[in-house]
């Protein structure tokens, strides 16, 4: 790195970042950070320390701020609604070193794209604390809605989930191919919850009446194949229409080796994993006293099997993105509701936090660089979610998001340390080797040495542009 020029010299920034190493997706360098009106202004080596404030970040990584493209905050599901806020899930992201989030708003039934979006932005605009976008969640896919995607596209929303799954969700694969084609021809994504309805269904009929409700019977409803019978399907019609497609939550080898066989034939297909299926397995289930319940979520935990093809699929690029599918509820009140029944149970688990802590201890236990972590973590998110350049790197000109992280910084994750508005984390007690400690959210300093010191509320929306095929 180049010593500055005289008129980055003269320059007062408003933060510089001394002494740490910068890791990007492609590059690992020591230099200062200098930072001005929300932006990076420079990198160099002796700028004006006359800066409104300087952070010593000796011995820290400098990263681009992590990018979680999955998260449901105030999402309503099964009779209740998941637990963080704008505010609570904001604050506890940033605390994990994420300062750009992607949440699902879910359309009503009978309701325009426009007013579900509107509906979203209600609950997020001056709440949010960190940068916010939206993909839709389609529920109600008329021929009014495909008409409707071009514009929202065009609006800064180019993303849209669709459903293989849930009875009142799910599409028709008539209807998604539709979609895909919408999308392709719009400088849109797809993205699909891949779970074949029909298996699920009858699984859960059959295991009631055997008086099975248990937690653990959820996973055993929803087998590793019922997921990879439906990717199959979602990247044979992204291939049969050359239409862009991105596989959310994948959990599996099942389904990763259809992505993979998709990728191979040329197809414009890509897949996120989440810490949960890297980590956690159906083990987890049989833990005493109902607490398999706050690990139900849609597609489950999977044998513990599936997590280093995982693994090697995040290095060898056949998985694109970590993703946390943030969605809290509450052990007491809420999962408790599924205490007679598992369909009852809410599904979903917290994660916006811990994400980067535990994507770090990918890297020290060898399973990619830490170059690759950046890359899932943040860069990748932002290319394909049509973030990129102003997001997802360290560069001059990109938003000033950073995550300062701390490699020494070591210890088990416990609930009591995390900021989720949820009653328990389902990474108790797993040791992790670092953590973000500082945070710059838009060049706003927001977390110091793991306290809360921003102002609240100061996130922005992030009209999104067109994805990019990875
Ligand atoms: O169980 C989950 N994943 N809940 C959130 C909704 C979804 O399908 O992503
Ligand atoms: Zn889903
Ligand atoms: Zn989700």
């Amino acid at each position: 790195m180049s010593q500055v020029s005289k008129k980055d010299f003269e320059m007062t920034y408003d933060i510089i970042l001394t002494g740490g190493l910068v890791v990007t997706a492609s590059d690992t360098f020591k230099a200062d950070v200098a930072i001005k009106d929300g932006c990076i202004a420079a990198l160099g080596e002796k700028f004006n320390t006359d800066a409104v404030k300087t952070i010593d970040c000796s011995g820290k990584y400098i990263l681009p701020g992590g990018i979680d493209v999955h998260t449901h905050m105030e999402m309503p599901f099964g009779g209740t609604t998941s637990k963080d806020t704008f505010e609570t899930g904001s604050i506890a992201a940033a605390h994990g070193g994420t300062t750009s989030i992607v949440d699902f708003c879910i359309q009503g039934k009978g309701q325009s794209l426009r007013e579900s979006l509107d509906g979203w932005h209600a609950k997020a605009d001056g709440k949010s604390c960190i940068d916010y976008a939206f993909h839709v969640a389609v529920t109600d896919m008329t021929d009014e809605v495909l008409c409707e995607m071009p514009e929202i596209i065009k609006q800064g929303y180019p993303s849209f989930k669709l459903f293989m799954v849930y009875d009142g969700l799910r599409v028709s694969d008539g209807t998604f191919l539709k979609a895909l084609k919408v999308a392709r021809d719009n400088g849109g994504l797809v993205c699909v919850h891949a779970e074949n309805n029909d298996i699920v269904v009858n699984n859960i009929g059959e295991l009631l009446a055997e008086g099975k409700t248990a937690p653990k019977y959820h996973a055993a409803s929803r087998p590793p194949l019922a997921e990879g019978e439906a990717t199959g399907r979602a990247c044979k019609l992204a291939r049969i229409t050359d239409g862009p497609l991105y596989v959310v939550h994948l959990t599996c080898s099942d389904s990763l080796e259809e992505v993979v066989r998709a990728r191979k034939a040329g197809a414009s297909v890509m897949a996120e994993t989440c810490p949960q299926y890297l980590y956690l397995s159906t083990e987890n289930y049989e833990e005493p006293n109902f607490n398999g319940a706050k690990y139900v979520m849609s597609p489950p935990l999977r044998p513990a099997e599936n997590q280093a093809p995982l693994w090697n699929a995040l290095k060898n690029g056949d998985l694109q993105t970590v993703a946390t599918d943030h969605c809290p509820f509450d052990f007491k009140g809420q999962k408790e509701m599924g205490k007679d029944d598992f369909t009852k149970i809410p599904n979903g688990a917290p994660g916006v936090e811990p994400r980067m802590s535990l994507l770090y201890k990918g890297v020290v236990e060898g399973r990619y660089s830490l170059n690759k972590m950046v890359e899932v973590a943040s860069t990748n998110p932002a290319k394909i979610m049509g973030m990129y350049p102003q997001k997802g790197t360290i560069a001059p000109g990109a938003d000033a998001d950073i995550c300062i992280f701390d490699p020494e910084k070591s210890g088990p994750i416990n609930h009591a340390e995390l900021h989720e508005n949820v009653d328990y984390t389902t990474y108790e007690g797993i040791d992790v080797p670092g953590r973000p400690v500082s945070t710059i959210s838009g060049g706003r300093l927001v977390v110091e040495n793991q306290k809360w010191i921003g102002e609240k509320g100061k996130g922005h929306f992030i009209k999104r542009g067109t994805p990019i095929i990875l």
